[in-house]
């Protein structure tokens, strides 16, 4: 019976496949699946089959049933029929197509290009991958310095510039700094970098690939007073007035004095609480430009002095008021059930 089953599909798919207008298609059906079809006498037959047999017999009776009803459906030659036709009612709202948005991490780097681009910041977007000349010697790091170690960086499998040495996924946006004094020559610089950023990493609150935002401001007579009060802006636009700043000593290579910025607990307004213990939350690295970043990119020390940043474009979106993610992974789990909540 297995057999015949198969040649029967087989027939009848053929012949759906090669008819000529929607009566023979419909002739096709009533062969097949109408009462009297050709399917409906081999039903009557179950009943002649040892038991152990019907099971599976029955399984595949069901599936060749629906692979030819839906290759009847799917025809080009299946038409309307006219009671549907007749019960279309064209003055009835239609059906709204599904409207997706804009991905939490893409709406969080706009609203930061904004916020710097409304106080004269100019977005620009360096190499993900560079040379090791952007992403650490140029930014005063001395060739197998420890402190390199601090951005477990992957390196990509291509033989090393003369001159720039390895090819690296950038591990931070702090490769365009010198890139950018490059390209504007003299200052004023007013950059933000906001671009991927890939380090070693996989945890509650890492991914190996994130994006940092990368502020640099370079002039004459640039002070720490500059940088607090970016700092400042920055935070109230972003997470809202109630919150602000402060600046912890740190230290970087590629700036002195280095500070890390914390921002006041959005929960307990700074006076201490269970997620923050002691009211501040870590934002990430800033500090006054290294003289010698200003020189890598041919700035003047004596004559222009700046400040830089670069935080986590996740981590401030994780800690902007109300949205309550507790586990960066689930930005790029890319779980629409999860994602159709921002
Ligand atoms: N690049 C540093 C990091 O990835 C952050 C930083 C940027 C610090 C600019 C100081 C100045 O952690």
């Amino acid at each position: 019976m297995h057999q015949k089953l198969q040649n029967l599909k087989n027939e009848a798919l053929a012949r759906i496949i090669s008819a000529g207008s929607a009566e023979e298609l419909e002739d096709i059906r009533i062969q097949y699946l109408g009462k009297s079809g050709q399917l409906a006498e081999i039903a009557g037959q179950f009943k002649n089959l040892p038991p152990e047999e019907r099971v599976e017999t029955g399984r595949l009776f069901n599936d060749i049933k629906t692979a030819i009803s839906s290759a009847i459906e799917s025809s080009p030659l299946k038409v309307v029929s006219t009671a549907s036709v007749s019960d279309f009612d064209p003055t009835l709202p239609g059906i709204k197509p599904v409207i997706g948005h804009l991905h939490p991490v893409t709406q969080a780097v706009n609203e930061i290009a904004a916020i710097f681009e409304k106080v004269g910041f100019t977005r620009v977007r360096y190499p993900e991958a560079d040379w090791d000349w952007y992403a650490f010697g140029a930014l005063n790091f001395p060739k197998d310095h420890p402190a390199r170690d601090d951005w477990e960086t992957f390196f990509v499998d291509v033989p090393p510039d003369k001159k720039f040495g390895p090819l690296v996924l950038t591990p931070h946006t702090s490769n365009g700094q010198v890139r950018e004094m490059e390209r504007v020559k003299t200052p004023p610089i007013r950059m933000i970098n906001i671009a991927k950023c890939y380090r070693r990493q996989s945890d509650i609150s890492h991914t190996p690939m994130f994006h940092q935002f990368e502020g640099l401001v370079i002039d004459e007579h640039i002070t720490i007073a500059n940088l607090r009060g970016t700092i400042e802006y920055f935070v109230k636009s972003f997470f809202g007035p109630n919150r602000t700043s402060r600046l912890r000593p740190y230290h970087f290579q590629f700036t002195e004095p280095s500070f890390e910025v914390d921002i006041s607990c959005g929960i307990c307004n700074g006076k201490g609480c269970r997620l923050c213990k002691e009211g501040w939350l870590e934002l990430g690295g800033s500090g006054m430009v290294h003289p010698e970043v200003l020189k890598a990119g041919k700035i003047d020390p004596q004559k222009y002095s700046g400040f830089a940043f670069g935080w986590g474009v996740e981590r401030c979106y994780m800690m902007k008021s109300g949205t309550k993610i507790d586990d960066i992974r689930l930005l790029y789990d890319n779980d629409i059930r999860f994602l159709n909540q921002f």
